[in-house]
């Protein structure tokens, strides 16, 4: 039995696609790959590169390396750090929106003093977004910026409940704010952290139960989008002494959503708001004309992580249940994905600039 629907192509606002510098967990091709194996045909790219996306010339090259190669439409991220502050107004003509790291994750990009932090909000033109890496009270900090600037502030992978309850309170003051919640923050506890080990390793770290639920209790409300926080890592480095925080996310996020659909934990509207609609309007994102996923609903299977199109190739939801598989793809009325296999030419995806 198949039972066929069809949505719209998806948004991941949050992807690490490792270009340059960590090509051999993720390059533009193996990444956009995967986000058309979730259904998803544009993804956001983050700046924690090698050397990150500071400086007019890495940009430079790095968007002509991703115009070669992607499968989908990719935008990218300009990274905020002290020493580079005085490139931002001209990294922004070809950025999507500014990445603040306010604190630590993986790679060197951080902004941990109000100097700088103002100068972001100075300097950043106001059409474009600031999204933050925030965790605890650093949400705090944002919402402070959000408020004093008058702008909007995005707050990526939101965990914890005083997080999601603070933004809730920032938006009941009609306060220029908007939250990512990621699929493992929604799916996944610190207990299976205790299970997973480095696997279930990432910034920020899993919660307890009851900041779940408080996700969750915000799924029809605060949470504007869900995003992967693709963050993609070689078993070989996961399993060494010094694991780097993050995992996989592109290819699991639509069926857990979907499975959580199924369960009426959400609904199908709103996974459609919070996974295409809402992100493309945040970021002021063009639409894809003439672009949908198709998705069996009655498809049942375990994750395995040899169904990965991730160059990482493995998943911390590998032996998982879920409903809801893509079985193809369309993006501007060209088939790019059907039945588990890339369709697409490279370099057939757009570099989206806003
Ligand atoms: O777990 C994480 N990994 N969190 C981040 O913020 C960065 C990411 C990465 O780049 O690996
Ligand atoms: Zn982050
Ligand atoms: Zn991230």
């Amino acid at each position: 039995m198949t039972n066929l629907i069809t949505l719209p192509g998806l948004v991941d606002v949050h992807t690490h696609l490792r270009v340059p510098g960590g090509e051999h967990k993720e390059d533009f091709a193996s990444g956009t790959a995967a986000a058309l194996a979730g259904g998803i045909t544009t993804v956001l790219a983050m700046p924690n590169t090698s050397p990150p996306l500071t400086q007019p010339a890495v940009l430079a090259e790095t968007l002509e390396k991703a115009q070669r190669s992607i499968f989908c439409d990719v935008g990218l991220f300009a990274g905020a750090s002290p020493e580079s502050i005085a490139n931002l107004v001209e990294l922004s003509p070809s950025t999507v929106a500014l990445k603040i790291y306010l604190n630590d994750t993986f790679g060197p990009l951080r902004v941990e003093d109000l100097p700088t932090l103002n100068k972001c909000f100075r300097l950043w033109p106001r059409s474009k977004v600031i999204a933050m890496h925030a965790e605890g009270q650093s949400v705090a900090v944002g919402i402070g910026l959000a408020a004093a600037y008058q702008r909007p502030v995005h707050f990526c992978h939101i965990s914890r409940k005083e997080e999601i309850e603070l933004i809730a309170a920032a938006k009941a003051q009609r306060l220029p704010v908007t939250c990512e919640v990621t699929p493992h923050h929604l799916f996944l506890t610190q207990d299976d952290a205790e299970q997973l080990g480095p696997l279930g390793d990432m910034r920020p770290r899993l919660a307890a139960a009851e900041d779940v639920a408080a996700l969750w209790a915000h799924i029809h409300s605060t949470v504007d989008c869900i995003a992967t926080d693709h963050a993609p890592h070689t078993l070989e480095e996961k399993q060494s002494d010094t694991p780097p925080p993050g995992v996989a996310g592109l290819e699991t996020s639509l069926p857990l959503m979907l499975t959580a659909v199924k369960e009426e934990r959400l609904t199908l509207d709103r996974l459609i708001k919070m996974m295409a609609t809402n992100p493309r309007q945040i970021f002021k994102l063009p639409i894809q004309p003439d672009t949908h996923i198709e998705v069996d609903l009655d498809d049942e299977y375990t994750i395995t992580n040899e169904m990965m199109h991730s160059k990482c190739g493995w998943t911390p939801f590998a032996g998982r249940q879920v409903v809801g598989r893509v079985q193809r793809v369309v993006l501007r009325g060209q088939e790019v994905y059907s039945q588990g296999q890339v369709t697409a030419e490279p370099g057939s995806g757009k570099v989206l600039i806003v």
